[in-house]
């Protein structure tokens, strides 16, 4: 008999569910974005949960209807329990449990973070290339900055992290002080292409080991504008394409850095990237370079699952079947946790 998994994501502000395989390969893949954000230049918790509310059951349906199956040919689900907003995770998880009990299949919980690193496993076809075990995967995303090692789709740990903001967070909230709409980070990257990275210089942290640190970076590029404007009120506008280049270049610079100290110390062969950040052309080039010039296997992912999506909590979740398999109805979401 063949099986088909169920994803459901809710962690943020995108409801998605999505249709897999056994084979891991996908079946379907809907996403509902949520625009009412846009207007407060941040998501908003409450607005989130409501939507989600709105979109899961339409969004579930439409998977399923995509996949060519009945709800009846599911063989498990698999849902998103954290971390994230909790009101948002409470509708997915909610829906996800109420659906596995009334079919009567197994309910499988995935951790968000660990649903990026692995969703390099999801397949067009059924003989496509998947990464090796064990493997680095950069993270990042609008919260989360992380160099996580994949040792197994159950063993991963975490080498490095931001300490403060997250890189998606450093693309937005400095695009907001450029007066670019909500979320920044793709207008920075279609900016950047226009501009010259060496225009201007933002400061780099300097903190020891493998973690991040974005918020001087955020302040530098504050004080750049501020004691631009001060003598020049168009800098913003004359200068957008060399100030979002110059940006992204650090951003970059700060992630190679870190990744570069960790490629020697743990010397994997295999890295993968993910999360919203993982879309920046860029941050693409530049770790396909890097990782060409040292000789490691890079697995950057189609740009569709760069953002959050439940097809990488479907393949997750089928990694973690196992045919003794027990489902856990009682666990609640979480809002924080490591992998
Ligand atoms: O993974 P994601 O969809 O969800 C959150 O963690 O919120 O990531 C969203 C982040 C935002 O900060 C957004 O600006 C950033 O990913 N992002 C980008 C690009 N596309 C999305 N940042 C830079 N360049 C892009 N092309």
């Amino acid at each position: 008999m063949s099986s088909y998994i169920l994803g459901i994501e809710s962690s943020c502000d995108d409801t998605s569910a999505a249709v897999i395989n056994g084979d891991g390969v996908i079946l379907s893949n809907v996403i509902a974005s949520q625009k009412v954000h846009e207007a407060f230049g941040g998501v908003v918790p409450e607005l989130a949960s409501r939507a989600h509310q709105q979109n899961i059951l339409p969004v579930v349906s439409e998977a399923i209807r995509q996949a060519g199956i009945t709800k009846e040919q599911l063989t498990a689900i698999a849902y998103t329990r954290g971390p994230g907003l909790l009101g948002s995770l409470l509708v997915g998880t909610s829906f996800a449990k109420g659906l596995a009990l009334g079919l009567n299949i197994p309910l499988i919980d995935v951790n968000h973070l660990a649903a990026h690193a692995l969703s390099h496993f999801v397949k067009e076809s059924a003989d496509d290339d998947v990464p090796e075990f064990p493997y680095m995967c950069l993270l990042i995303s609008g919260g989360n900055s992380q160099i996580i090692l994949v040792k197994s789709p159950e063993e991963m740990e975490i080498i490095g992290r931001t300490i403060d903001d997250a890189a998606g967070e450093a693309f937005d909230k400095c695009a907001k002080v450029m007066g670019l709409p909500y979320p920044g980070g793709p207008h920075i990257d279609r900016l950047a292409a226009e501009g010259n990275p060496d225009s201007f210089k933002f400061a780099k942290p300097h903190i020891p080991g493998l973690d991040y640190s974005f918020s001087g970076l955020k302040t530098s590029f504050l004080y750049t504008l501020r004691d631009n404007l001060a003598t020049d009120p168009d800098f913003i506008e004359r200068n957008k394409a060399d100030l979002a280049a110059s940006l992204q270049k650090t951003i970059i610079d700060i992630l190679l850095d870190k990744l570069d100290k960790a490629v020697k110390i743990h010397r994997p062969r295999h890295i993968a990237i993910g999360g919203g950040v993982s879309a920046n052309s860029g941050v693409r080039n530049a770790i396909a370079q890097y990782c060409e010039k040292k000789g490691i296997r890079a697995w950057i992912p189609p740009r569709r699952f760069t953002t959050d999506n439940a097809a990488m909590v479907a393949i997750a979740g089928l990694m973690r079947l196992t045919p003794d398999h027990t489902s856990d109805f009682s666990l609640p979401p979480y809002s924080k946790t490591t992998i």
